[in-house]
């Protein structure tokens, strides 16, 4: 049921992505940035199509917002992926960017994927309202920002020449920045577009953006390499702050079902209807790429 969800997300956000793509001048800036922003699940695009379903937006008045957060969160991953990042080569079973083109090809075709992030959504066709709209815009530069994902960014490198394994609090944080913003943004842009409280969904996100990333770091000491279509087994050799450096395997898996439950929890006002994010909190953690 909900991967059935998820894959009717991707490819309505795929669609949108591809007419925003359309008619750009012919040049290999272009083929990068159309190469980077394919595949990956659409979770944060996913976030936003069930949060603003939730609120009475159909997918049609949403999809844009969802399209714009994956250019965001696409751009975020070829720059993580940079050698003087975590020089990664693989992103999404392709070569990153960097490797199939060069790094300025890659810096450039994440420059170009943020400002194609707000290009998208602040269109008059993302919604009617400019106020909404310069809110939503607003919101997902605060979140993407210096004192969001960026600087999460800036303090996960920070840790890796540390001397000491960074504390739990320090990475909580460094994840909540880098991971949980977008995921954050993700959640609120529904009831933004529908003029609703955000509140119910913040207290959702904060918790699945931490499970969200904690996953992240299981699989990179656990997972499949073939099914997850990145490089793994690298944080610990690269000294990274996560969970599982600190915590261990077992007690990590512990807290992020601990996270999903919270996360579910913070639905309660929804009943029923929010069944389909209580799915996608479970996914979160259980997903194998
Ligand atoms: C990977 O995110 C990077 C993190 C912030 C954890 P995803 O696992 O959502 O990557 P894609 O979009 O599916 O490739
Ligand atoms: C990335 O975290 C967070 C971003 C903001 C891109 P990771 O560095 O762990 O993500 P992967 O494992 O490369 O996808
Ligand atoms: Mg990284
Ligand atoms: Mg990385
Ligand atoms: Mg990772």
């Amino acid at each position: 049921m909900f991967l059935e969800g998820l894959a009717k997300a991707k490819s309505e956000i795929d669609a949108c992505l591809d007419s925003a793509l359309a008619d750009l001048p012919r040049h290999r800036l272009i083929d990068a940035v159309r190469h980077a922003v394919r595949g990956g699940k659409r979770m944060r695009g996913y976030l936003v199509l069930e949060g603003a379903a939730l609120h009475g937006i159909p997918a049609s008045g949403a999809v844009r917002a969802a399209a714009a957060v994956e250019c965001l969160h696409a751009y975020s991953l070829v720059h993580d992926d940079l050698p003087c990042m975590d020089d990664d080569d693989l992103r999404r079973g392709m070569p990153a960017v960097h490797v199939k083109w060069n790094e300025a090809t890659a810096v450039l075709a994440g420059d170009a994927l943020q400002s194609l992030a707000f290009q998208i959504l602040c269109d008059s066709r993302t919604c009617a309202d400019p106020d909404i709209r310069g809110s939503l815009a607003r919101s997902l530069a605060e979140a993407a920002g210096a004192a969001g994902m960026a600087l999460g960014q800036a303090m996960d490198l920070e840790a890796e020449t540390e001397e000491r394994t960074a504390d739990i609090d320090t990475t909580t944080l460094l994840q909540s920045r880098k991971t949980g913003m977008l995921i954050s943004w993700s959640c609120r842009a529904g009831p933004l577009l529908a003029g609703a409280d955000p509140e119910p969904l913040e207290r959702y996100a904060e918790a699945l953006g931490l499970a969200y990333q904690i996953a992240d770091d299981l699989l990179d000491a656990t997972g499949n390499p073939e099914l997850v279509g990145k490089p793994l087994r690298k944080d610990s050799n690269a000294n990274k702050a996560t969970f599982v450096a600190i915590l261990g395997v077992h007690e990590s898996r512990r807290q992020a079902e601990a996270l999903v439950r919270r996360a579910c929890d913070a639905l309660e006002p929804y009943g029923s209807e929010a069944d389909a994010l209580r799915q996608a909190a479970e996914f979160a953690i259980n997903r194998t790429s």
